[in-house]
């Protein structure tokens, strides 16, 4: 997202757009080319059209997701005997397992397009595996499963997995972006997200399409209880114009940021027809935004880079996204060579001058 002019939102929302699209298939990715080129004139059309999740697996997801709060079991640990076999342990259990001493999560989530073997679910644990300090936070890790395969695949790599619950509708024809059901999985992430605030937990969130290269924390504002990632960065922390990327944010969980995420998610009945991000775009300069006082920052994108704008030096990068991407072929093949890039980075004995990625190649290509 970007700012709330036309002509900046709708640049962004080009590269939101990008960002998106990898579980599409061909046909609706030539579809929604065909769309995207038709509609160039009408940034509005454009701006709807723009979203970073549509990559989400859809697929048997929207009934679970039509009811107005998740169903979390709520197991009490103390009535299951050691012989019961392991009951499904609840959402809370799980981030309780996850949190670091000061109540901190990361959050991903991901379906069975993305958890197949050698897709980017792989990769994504890779570089927590070889880059600088993210080893022991992968253990922090909480990953969030939107169907059945992607947490079978997901328990056998990684400890913290947990599968949203869903009723037995099946919603197994195409999902086609930014249809009712597309809007609704969208906004059920802030749901969830805004119920990890409630429980008092902090959180990274994180796409699964982020290389984690170095330990980010550090670099986190030490201040702002709403910090999120960019597209392009303009320079100024402060600046909610700046051409915003929801695939990564920091939020710290008090009464603002809950309140927040709760009026976010309100919103959307007065924007029936925009997913999260937009709508972020639409009320991020209320008058209500300044009276709830939650403060925002933003990322520059030298630490939390991406395809849209790379980080300008590997000495400083924390994250590359595969951003402005279209198709998940794509975002593999540029992904392992930004794994490529810091594998040979790490080989070198001299600290690097000049930074410069493989990346994009692939991706540029759209
Ligand atoms: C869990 O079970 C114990 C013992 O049966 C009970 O004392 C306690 O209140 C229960 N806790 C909750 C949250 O239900
Ligand atoms: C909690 O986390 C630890 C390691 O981080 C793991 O070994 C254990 O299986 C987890 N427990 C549950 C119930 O997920
Ligand atoms: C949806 O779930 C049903 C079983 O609940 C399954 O038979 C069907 O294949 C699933 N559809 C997709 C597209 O995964
Ligand atoms: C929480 O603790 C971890 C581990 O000690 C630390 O790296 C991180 O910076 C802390 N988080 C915040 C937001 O301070
Ligand atoms: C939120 O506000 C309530 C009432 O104003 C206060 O009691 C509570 O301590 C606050 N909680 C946090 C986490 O700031
Ligand atoms: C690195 O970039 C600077 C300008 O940013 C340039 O002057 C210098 O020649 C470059 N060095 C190399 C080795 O390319």
């Amino acid at each position: 997202m970007s700012s709330s002019s036309s002509s900046s939102s709708s640049s962004s929302s080009q590269s939101k757009f990008l960002d998106s699209g990898f579980v599409m298939g061909q046909k609706e990715v030539t579809r929604i080319l065909i769309l995207f080129l038709g509609l160039t004139a009408s940034c509005l059309v454009l701006y709807k059209a723009a979203y970073p999740l549509q990559r989400l697996d859809l697929n048997n997801l929207t009934s679970r997701l039509a009811s107005p709060s998740p169903p979390l079991p709520n197991l009490n640990s103390s009535d299951i005997s050691p012989e019961t076999p392991k009951p499904k342990i609840s959402f809370k259990e799980i981030l309780e397992n996850a949190s670091m001493k000061n109540k901190t999560v990361i959050i991903t989530t991901l379906n069975q397009a993305w958890a197949e073997p050698n897709s980017l679910f792989d990769l994504f644990l890779e570089s927590f595996r070889i880059g600088q300090g993210t080893q022991q936070l992968l253990k922090h890790v909480v990953v969030v499963c939107l169907d059945p395969k992607a947490f079978q695949r997901c328990s056998q790599l990684h400890t913290n997995c947990y599968h949203i619950e869903t009723s037995e509708t099946d919603f197994s024809g195409e999902k086609v972006y930014n249809t009712p059901d597309y809007l609704k999985m969208m906004w059920r992430r802030i749901e969830l997200l805004t119920q990890v605030l409630e429980m008092g937990f902090n959180f990274i969130f994180t796409d699964a399409d982020i290389m984690w290269l170095r330990d980010p924390f550090p670099r986190l504002y030490p201040d702002g209880d709403f910090q999120m990632a960019c597209d392009r960065f303009f320079g100024n922390p402060y600046d909610s114009d700046n051409w915003v990327n929801g695939g990564f944010t920091y939020v710290r969980s008090n009464n603002r940021s809950i309140e927040f995420y709760k009026l976010w998610h309100k919103s959307r009945l007065n924007y029936p027809d925009l997913h999260d991000q937009d709508v972020f775009n639409r009320i991020k300069h209320e008058p209500f935004i300044t009276e709830i006082g939650i403060q925002m920052r933003f990322f520059d994108t030298v630490y939390f880079g991406g395809f849209c704008q790379t980080s300008r030096d590997i000495n400083l990068v924390c994250t590359m996204h595969a951003n402005c991407c279209i198709g998940l072929d794509k975002k593999l093949h540029d992904l392992n060579l930004v794994l490529d890039d810091w594998r040979n980075y790490l080989s070198l004995s001299e600290p690097v001058q000049n930074t410069t990625w493989s990346v994009p190649m692939k991706c540029l290509e759209d």
